[in-house]
Order: C-alpha cells, then structure tokens, then sequence
C-alpha cells in the first residue's frame, strides 16, 4: 500500500499472468468436498454458476487473468468495460486508496485495449463463466451510444456468458444521463432485437447508487417490460459523506468504491426486489470487506454478489473466505 495504486495494479495483472500453473496448483488446496461445491452452486438466468461470488467490472479490463480469478475461487468474471475502440482513459494519476475509510477513489475512464484485444484473449477460455461489460468510447456522444453498445454487444457475442451494460460510470462525461428510461431504452431495444435474432443471452443493466429511488423505481419497471434479465446494483458513487480520510484524499474526483457504498448498495437491491415482487434478478456489488458483508448482500436479495475493492484490501485468499461463509448459511 506504499506504492502508487495504478502500477501495483499492473504489478499485480503481470504477476497473474506469470503465476497461471501455480495458481491451478493453489486452486486445489482451498478447495472444498464435492457436497460443499454442490451447496454453493447458483443457478440465475439461466447460467449455473459454480459459486454465487464473482470478480467485479474493472479490475481485468482486457479479459487478460479471468482464468488466473476463477482458480482464485471466483464463480465469474466481469471483463472490462471494453469499449468499440481502444483508448488511454484519463491522464493519471487517477487511482487513490483510502485506507482510513476501507475504500478506494478511481477516475480511470474506460482505459482499455478495445473489443477486438478483449477477444482475441476470450478465444483461450475453456469453461468459466463471463460477464461483458460494454461501454461506449469517450469520443462518441450520447446521440450515438447506441451504436457502441451494439457493437461491442455483437462481437463479444461468441465469448461471454451475459452481459452488462454499463451506463453508469461517473468518468466518462454524461454517461450517467443514459440512465434516463427513455434514453436507456434507446440502447437496450436495439439490444434486445440483437439479441432475440440468437440463441438469447442475460442482458443486465449496471445502475449507479446515486440514482433517486424514485429513478430506480422506474428503471425496474422498464426493465420488466423491456425484458432486461437483471440490474448490477451498484457502480462507483460520487457522494463522499461520512468519510474520515484527509480533504485532499477524499476530494480526489472520480467513482468512490468500498465500504462506504455498502449500506446505499444493499439498500438499492431491497428496493429491485421488492419493486419487482422478485422477479427481476440482481447481482449485488459495493463495499463487500468481510465475509459478512457477502451473507448481509444475499440476505437483502441479491442472487449473485461481486466485488473489486475487498479484494485489492483483503488479499487472494477472501473469495476462499467468503465462501466458506456462504457454506455456513445454507443447506
Ligand atoms: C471499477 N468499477 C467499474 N465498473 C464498471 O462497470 N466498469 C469498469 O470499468 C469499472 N472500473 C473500475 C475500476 C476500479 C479501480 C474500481 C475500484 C471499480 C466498479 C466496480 O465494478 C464496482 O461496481 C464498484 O467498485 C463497487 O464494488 P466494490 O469495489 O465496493 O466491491
């Protein structure tokens, strides 16, 4: 944690690359019998995921260490968000961890090597289960994000599993005014009609925690008639209340992950569910630090959790922790 939090990153994706056959190897040690894996398999929309806990949008923005993830004990994998065309994002520095609140501040901006790179990788996947997270290119406007979305949608068709339209990243300028019903649903019927010409696969919406409940409301509404298959809840916030780090730290402008979206992240997937009568599924992700934090997520009803930032702050062996959490709560 002394080092800049960008390069660790990238410290961390070449080490994982690098450590592929050992990681197989540990894979085998924190395991569990078969009647214990049998308890923790998931089955929503659809997909029979062999753990309900996945690897949350942004740390393997390329799909370059899915593989390495799941021998870490990650029942799925949320590549990028890749976008049509490569790009740098913001000019750094634009990673901060707050230690003090558990928590973590980015401003990346969708930096990644594009769709194609992203699926040249997915090509060596053999079995495990991928998200795609699509976004559009900081260069196109809003007026014409539809047809982003649609293109990495098409391309990344083959490779993923379902997919996660993300339109509510905070660093990339107005996308979060995607977020409107009417202008969502100017990206997600083309989607749909996409999507039904094929052997259909999930489509989810990843939604931003400062949305009103009023906002969600209506987006779970549209959904249902729509036929989206699920909500992420929740991105990154912008909010920086109660935070006790230093001004500078925290004033730092980007998305907000971690501890202190935990309580808005789980108070948004009570809300789907219940504005749903159950019927519309939710992956619930912010702010899982303990194992706890995973049981309290399933328990305000979420059908499948991610993380990101509990993992950068609790190390390789938290998914094997959290499961083992899992085990105790169900039959
Ligand atoms: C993210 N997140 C994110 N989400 C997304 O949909 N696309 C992305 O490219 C990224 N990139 C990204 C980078 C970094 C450094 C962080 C910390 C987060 C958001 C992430 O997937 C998740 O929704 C939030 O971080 C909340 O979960 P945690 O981190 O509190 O477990």
């Amino acid at each position: 944690f002394s080092f800049d939090a960008e390069n660790v990153h990238h410290l961390v994706i070449n080490l994982l690359k690098f450590a592929k056959p050992l990681l197989l190897l540990r894979s085998r040690f924190y395991s569990f019998n078969s009647s214990d894996k049998k308890r923790l398999n998931t089955k929503v929309f659809g997909i029979n995921f062999p753990n309900p806990i996945g690897l949350a949008a942004g740390f393997d923005k390329n799909a370059e260490v899915f593989d390495q993830m799941s021998s870490l004990g990650f029942g799925f994998i949320e590549i990028g968000t890749v976008t049509p065309v490569g790009q740098n994002g913001n000019p750094k520095k634009r990673l901060f961890r707050l230690v003090d609140d558990n928590a973590i501040i980015n401003r990346l901006g969708f930096n990644n090597l594009g769709v194609d790179n992203a699926i040249k990788n997915l090509k060596e996947n053999k079995n495990i289960i991928i998200g795609g997270n699509i976004g559009k290119n900081k260069t196109t406007s809003n007026v014409d994000a539809k047809n982003d979305y649609l293109d990495c949608f098409t391309k990344l068709y083959p490779y993923v599993d379902y997919f996660a339209v993300n339109v509510s990243s905070p660093n990339t300028p107005k996308l979060r005014q995607l977020q409107e019903t009417d202008e969502l649903k100017k990206i997600l019927i083309p989607l749909i009609s996409e999507n039904l010409k094929r052997k259909s696969k999930p489509i989810l919406l990843k939604i931003s925690p400062d949305l009103t409940d009023e906002s969600i409301e209506k987006i779970v509404d549209m959904c249902l008639k729509i036929k989206i298959d699920g909500i992420i809840s929740a991105n990154t916030t912008i909010s920086r209340i109660n935070l006790k780090s230093d001004d500078v730290l925290k004033n730092e402008v980007g998305g907000l992950s971690g501890s202190p979206i935990n309580k808005r992240s789980n108070d948004i997937i009570t809300l789907i569910k219940t504005k749903s009568n159950g019927k519309l599924p939710v992956i619930g992700v912010g702010g899982i630090m303990k194992p706890q934090d995973a049981i309290e997520k399933l328990n305000a009803g979420a059908d499948l959790i991610q993380l990101y930032t509990g993992f950068i702050y609790n190390g390789p062996s938290f998914v094997y922790k959290i499961q083992r959490e899992i085990l105790k709560t169900v039959n």
